[in-house]
């Protein structure tokens, strides 16, 4: 039986936090044995909200050192630039033409993201059409990704889907992969709202690099409940639920497990527990980040990971093409 192909892709727009490993990367690293893999830092997506071009390319590069120092192996799986891939930005255009604007208009991360701003740049509009792209390209079976990415993917299967009908079976219809516990990490502030790496709260956020320090000042500062009992329940107890999360999957326990063994103790307890687990989850993945950053084998392994991933983009794209009734440039 040939593997199932898997893609998905992070965007380098700051650093990376416990909800971007929690809800992808780890999942990533899962997959990688038994499927075909594809893994991509997707600076095109980045670019949507302007970054300095410094930050851009060290950020560029930490992303995808961290997916190999999170166990991502790179004989395995093909790890790669977004812009490497020049396939990706011209399907991504040819899958704007696709996509309706009132499709775009649903999209609740466009809304998020644009509500209250003046100059919103078009390319944050048509976002999820480039993610389209991205996926289709690849023959994408299965996509992990965190929950806040469902609508995009759902976006992507009637993309294909409308593509197929026009202009005959060319995309293969991918499948969402979200993990069941850990798809939606929320903020160390407010439980109500995603973990993000945007926050202007740097305390609201763990990054992967984080020191242990901080990691423990960070969770000794977040927010919990009124009470003091260490219960899962997302309705009442926003904030201690999350922090279980974390738990759970940092320590690989499930949360029946984490509620019993804190049971009848207060939060101080729990949380100086929590601490640990998560400095003793990222210890390993701190380490080998210095280690790959010192020996400077990151830019091989993206210009292997970009041969692979365009070997399998241009056939898509020229099939696409030649579909949609293109030229072909040699006849
Ligand atoms: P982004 O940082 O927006 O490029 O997201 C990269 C991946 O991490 C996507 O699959 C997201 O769904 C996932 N992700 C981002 N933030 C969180 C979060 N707070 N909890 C769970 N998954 C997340
Ligand atoms: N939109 C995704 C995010 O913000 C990133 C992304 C871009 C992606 N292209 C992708 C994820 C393709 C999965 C597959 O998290």
């Amino acid at each position: 039986m040939t593997k199932q192909r898997v893609l998905s892709g992070i965007q380098p727009s700051g650093k990376l936090t416990l909800g971007n490993y929690i809800g992808a990367m780890k999942n990533f690293v899962a997959l990688q044995h038994e499927h075909d893999c594809f893994f991509m830092v997707v600076d095109l997506h980045a670019i949507t909200v302007q970054q300095e071009p410094a930050a851009l390319r060290e950020q560029s590069e930490a992303v995808a050192t961290l997916y190999v120092a999170a166990g991502l192996d790179p004989a395995q799986a093909s790890i790669f630039m977004q812009s490497h891939v020049p396939a990706h930005a011209e399907l991504g255009w040819l899958m704007t033409t696709m996509t309706y604007i009132g499709e775009l208009e649903r999209m609740t991360q466009f809304k998020d993201k644009s509500e209250g701003k003046e100059a919103v740049g078009a390319g944050l509009f048509v976002y999820p059409s480039l993610m389209a792209a991205d996926i289709l390209l690849y023959n994408t079976n299965l996509v992990p990704v965190g929950d806040d990415q469902k609508q995009h993917l759902e976006l992507t299967r009637d993309l294909a889907g409308r593509f197929n009908h026009r202009y005959g079976d060319t995309f293969v219809i991918p499948e969402p992969f979200i993990p069941k516990v850990g798809a939606r990490i929320m903020s160390l502030d407010d439980g109500t709202k995603k973990m993000s790496k945007s926050s202007p709260n740097a305390g609201s956020f763990i990054t992967l690099l984080d020191a242990p320090e901080d990691i423990r000042k960070k969770i000794s500062r977040a927010k919990t409940d009124l009470g003091r009992e260490v219960i899962f329940d997302v309705q009442n107890k926003p904030e201690v639920s999350n922090l279980m999360t974390i738990f759970a999957q940092c320590s690989g326990q499930t949360l029946e497990q984490v509620q019993s063994a804190y049971e009848g103790q207060g939060y101080g307890t729990f949380k100086k527990d929590l601490a640990e687990v998560v400095v003793q989850a990222l210890e390993p993945m701190q380490s080998k980040y210095a280690d790959i950053k010192a020996s400077g084998e990151i830019t091989r392994i993206l210009r292997d990971g970009a041969e692979r991933a365009s070997a399998v983009a241009e056939v898509t794209l020229r099939n696409v093409k030649e579909a949609m009734g293109f030229l072909p440039r040699c006849l």
